[in-house]
């Protein structure tokens, strides 16, 4: 294709505004999904996707429009996948500013206009929903346009649900979008925006075509590692893969197949070149996501463990950013520490492991990493709290801080600080985007942000509230281990990193919980909460003599056994930790503060 033709572009939004449901909308008014066979949310292949409505992998779709090519390239719209945003944002030439004109501007919208304003990309304003009753178009679209300094005529008014003004958006990428340049002779450089592993094919890259030509049958290099694979298949999505014979050229979106089994060789951000005529410099910005929350996941049975094991691979082939290795817990038995992007990709790993591997698993209260530099110049960097270091040869500890913007109507200004604050959060600075609307930026550690600050943040501010955040380098701070006892022998998976001026506080909650959590056993069992030696808190569980059975008298053997089954069903999700059995809210029980 003559790249003046071909525009590229996105939608960006924040969650829930719209975006699959206006690029569903536009598969069908472009006709690459004729109505018998439209469904929605066309573009989220995985189930979970749907269930949860939302979208985890980045999508490329060409569409025909007057005779144009849109390679539409859907993006993730949370934080957690902030890292694939921007490089879908980074294969376009254009974003579509996608805002709910019922709810204006939120966290995810500065957060994702930022990104496409930092890639140069032109900006399209447009409000979704105005089919809402509630909808207030005019309000938003002068804020909409305050905010990137255009006119409040220029921002489009579209509905996903119903398509009005769909088609004038379409145009009007046509008209504003600039088409993408590239050098046609020089070697192929081409993106990966994407990779995803499919059962029968093996990886599926997404690349968008920077310089040259990549064609079929010929022998790539991937720029980080300089391996080499050949190219089985090349092709463009539309919305099913079709193969270009041709292959793809300058400004050209589209997948290659490899063969490789396993999407690590094929990383999001990295550059493909031909093996024959190599590029020497790789394209912009590529760099490993870092895992920033840990966790520990165990087997209920310990007998799953190899099956666990077995997932993890399973999902890594297709997810380049989770990493994983196994660790013993004395309370828990084998099982591995994980590292996620965040919190929302931490959900959904777990609910993949247990929906799609039928796995029952305990897992650990979410932790941040630490440096810890010890007095003798030893650095340790701390994945899990059990392996903090105690007594007193530590000189520094450091923890990873974020950069967190919250949106909010004004009214809540006071809750919102004093949420930050108790949170050891420092104001950055504050925006009215408008009379009623404000932006507020703190500095606030990744640590505390892991423990339920946005369900407070929701419920402090009925929901209106929204939150982004990015990582921001470390600070040192003065951070303690607090461990948990049962029967006075420590429970390694209980064990936290917590402030020093909140370890006190820390650790009457907890037992209190637990106290509340673990069900009363044939015996006594004291819970102690302590900061190396020095217990701080205490709680007793009182015994119990838990006879079921007493209940029936007289002989049905029946509803005897119905009993005792149920008894059986009940400790499924039990979790023996020395002699007393814990049920796995309990590991978890930190992450409320209720
Ligand atoms: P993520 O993929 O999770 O970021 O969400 P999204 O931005 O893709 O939102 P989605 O398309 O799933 O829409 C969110 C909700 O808004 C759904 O319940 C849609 O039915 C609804 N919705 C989307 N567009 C419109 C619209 O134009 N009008 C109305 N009334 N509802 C809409």
């Amino acid at each position: 294709t003559d790249p003046a033709l071909i525009r590229n572009f996105c939608i960006i939004a924040h969650i829930d505004h719209g975006k699959s449901t206006l690029a569903d909308r536009m598969l069908q008014i472009t006709g690459v999904v004729d109505d018998r066979s439209m469904r929605a949310q066309y573009l989220d292949r995985m189930d979970i996707e749907r269930e949860r409505g939302i979208t985890i992998k980045s999508q490329a779709v060409r569409l025909p429009w007057n005779g144009h090519v849109l390679n539409m390239i859907d993006t993730p719209g949370h934080v957690d996948f902030t890292y694939e945003v921007s490089r879908s944002l980074q294969a376009c030439e254009g974003a579509i500013l996608l805002v709910d004109a019922a709810q204006g501007i939120e966290a995810q919208t500065l957060a994702n206009l930022y990104l496409a304003m930092h890639n140069d990309l032109h900006i399209i304003p447009v409000l979704n929903k105005i089919d809402l009753p509630a909808a207030q178009p005019e309000k938003f679209a002068e804020e909409l346009a305050g905010l990137i300094g255009c006119d409040p005529s220029d921002v489009l008014r579209v509905s996903g649900k119903t398509g009005v003004g769909v088609k004038e958006l379409l145009d009007h990428v046509v008209e504003t979008v600039p088409a993408p340049v590239g050098d046609a002779d020089a070697a192929a450089r081409a993106l990966i925006f994407d990779s995803v592993y499919d059962t029968y094919r093996g990886v599926v890259t997404y690349v968008r075509v920077v310089d040259g030509h990549l064609g079929k049958r010929e022998r790539i290099t991937m720029m980080s590692t300089q391996a080499t694979h050949e190219t089985l298949e090349i092709g463009v999505i539309s919305p099913e893969p079709k193969v270009a014979e041709k292959g793809l050229g300058v400004g050209e979106v589209g997948y290659l197949i490899t063969g490789v089994k396993d999407v690590r060789q094929s990383r999001v951000g990295d550059t493909v070149t031909s093996a024959a005529r190599g590029a020497t410099e790789m394209l912009a910005g590529y760099d490993h996501p870092r895992p920033m929350v840990f966790s520990g996941l165990y087997p209920i049975d310990g007998d799953e463990y190899p099956e666990l094991r077995e997932a993890l691979d399973k999902l890594q082939l297709n997810d380049a950013s989770l990493v994983y290795e196994p660790e013993t817990s004395a309370a828990l038995g084998f099982g591995f520490r994980v590292g996620f992007l965040g919190l929302l990709h931490m959900e959904i790993i777990r609910e993949r492991l247990e929906r799609e591997f039928g796995l029952s698993l305990i897992s650990t209260a979410p932790n941040v990493v630490y440096r810890v530099v010890m007095e003798d110049g030893k650095e340790l960097t701390v994945t899990n709290p059990s392996e903090f270091p105690t007594g007193g040869k530590i000189a520094q500890v450091f923890e990873p801080v974020t950069k967190s913007t919250i949106l909010a109507p004004a009214e809540f200004i006071g809750a919102i600080m004093e949420i930050c604050q108790g949170r050891r959060g420092q104001l950055q600075g504050m925006d009215y985007l408008s009379e009623d609307r404000v932006e507020i930026r703190y500095t606030l550690p990744l640590g505390e942000i892991i423990f339920d600050f946005f369900d407070q943040l929701k419920s402090r501010t009925r929901g209106y509230a929204s939150l982004d955040y990015e990582p921001a380098g470390e600070q040192e701070a003065d951070l303690v281990k607090v461990d948990i006892l049962l029967q006075g022998e420590p429970v390694d998976a209980f064990s936290a990193i917590v402030h020093k001026d909140k370890a006190y506080g820390y650790g009457v909650d907890m037992a209190k919980k637990l106290r509340e959590l673990i069900p009363r056993q044939q015996f006594e069992v004291p819970i102690q909460a302590a900061i190396g030696a020095r217990v701080i808190a205490r709680e007793n569980i009182r015994a119990i003599r838990k006879d079921v059975l007493a209940k029936c008298y007289g002989g049905d053997i029946s509803r005897k056994r119905k009993l005792l089954e149920k008894q059986k069903e009940g400790k499924k999700r039990m979790k023996m930790v020395g002699r007393v059995e814990v049920p796995q809210e309990a590991f978890v029980a930190a992450l409320s503060t209720e």
